[in-house]
């Protein structure tokens, strides 16, 4: 009884305490607070996890098994959250079922001007147009590799999520990929190859199918043993998606993420708007439409990310085929209270 209280106490904390002292500050500089306060709660993370226990109870557990990776349950934190791995202790004490670190590009970058996050209450949606900022592959690889050597790798699984550097022309996409990768290479359970983000110029041409192939080719050749995913966009076209389906069967990938952000702005009053991907409530339609063309072509595996919100829309997309499950949007919404609530 007194545990069923704490719990509600804590999950209450965010939206009653947390949530609007962070939306009194830029959506940015939240987001800042946020990173360096689980960065720093993630150098103890022998405290972290009894600590989580603690208040949280016992963590969910509906394991499943995809593309041969072992999954507590199946919900994970989105790319773009965690760009440069610096919290993935925090993650798994929060209850993620996996996370999903980047998107990391061969050279680092500093991204688009600011601002570039624009929040959107009344809609629970986001806009960005980040353009990929991060510490560049060595960085992160750095990084990564002192939590292994440390005994501090989490215990969930970690997919590695690349794009390319804004720098190299498309011609080379293929090659920055490859670099990223080998920096990376000993690190990740899962890549994905990011071509669908919508703030880098010419990244969504990447999803054509002689480019995407000439990437996943370039990969196999520095022999990739890890599953390998593609993240699509919501705004392809049917047939795109076909032949992206298509050619992840004939490339033998692990399967694909449905969705990235999107460019239709609809739902956003036209004097509020701006430019980027519109994550959050009013992607949902679209994301999932894209995984039911998905799952028509292909029995691969099809992690599923873009306006999950509650359970009804999460078992939604496990009924459409989803085999796992992506948030951002609405962490940034309701917290870490979105994980109970997705799994009950
Ligand atoms: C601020 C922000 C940054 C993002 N950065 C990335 C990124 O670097 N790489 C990526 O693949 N997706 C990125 N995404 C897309 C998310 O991973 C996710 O696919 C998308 O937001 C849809 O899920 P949601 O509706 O739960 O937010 C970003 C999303 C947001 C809101």
């Amino acid at each position: 009884m007194c545990s069923l209280w704490l719990i509600a106490f804590f999950m209450n904390l965010y939206k009653t305490i947390c949530r609007p002292l962070f939306f009194k500050l830029d959506a940015e500089r939240a987001h800042e607070v946020v990173m360096e306060s689980l960065k720093i709660a993630s150098t103890f993370p022998w405290l972290l996890r009894p600590l989580s226990d603690l208040i949280c109870g016992r963590r969910p557990s509906a394991p499943c098994r995809v593309a041969g990776i072992d999954f507590p349950h199946p919900i994970g934190l989105a790319a773009g959250m965690d760009k440069n791995g610096v919290a993935l202790a925090a993650w798994e004490a929060l209850g993620f079922g996996f996370i999903e670190v980047g998107t990391i590009t061969a050279h680092a970058q500093p991204g688009n001007p600011k601002p570039r996050l624009f929040r959107f209450p009344e809609q629970e949606a986001l806009i960005n147009r980040l353009g990929f900022n991060n510490e560049g592959a060595a960085a992160v690889a750095r990084r990564l590799t002192l939590l292994k050597e440390k005994g501090c790798w989490p215990r969930i699984p970690v997919g590695i999520n690349i794009g390319k550097s804004r720098v190299t022309p498309a011609a080379e996409a293929a090659q920055d990929y490859l670099a990223s990768y080998r920096q990376l290479r000993e690190l990740g359970d899962y890549y994905v190859i990011n071509v669908s983000s919508p703030n880098t110029p010419g990244l969504r041409d990447l999803q054509a199918k002689e480019a995407l192939s000439t990437i996943v080719k370039t990969l196999r050749d520095a022999e990739i043993t890890q599953p390998l995913f593609v993240k699509v966009a919501p705004d392809l076209a049917e047939e795109d998606l076909i032949a992206i389906v298509q050619l992840a069967e004939e490339e033998k990938l692990a399967g694909l993420i449905a969705t990235n952000t999107t460019l239709d702005h609809q739902s956003i009053p036209s004097a509020l708007d701006q430019t980027g991907g519109l994550s959050g409530a009013p992607l949902r339609a679209r994301s999932l439409q894209a995984l039911k063309v998905i799952r028509t072509h292909t029995q691969l595996p099809i992690i599923a990310s873009g306006g999950i919100t509650d359970a009804a829309t999460a078992s939604e997309r496990l009924s459409a085929g989803a085999s796992l499950l992506q948030v951002y949007t609405a962490f940034v919404y309701q917290g870490p209270a979105i994980l109970r609530k997705l799994l009950s």
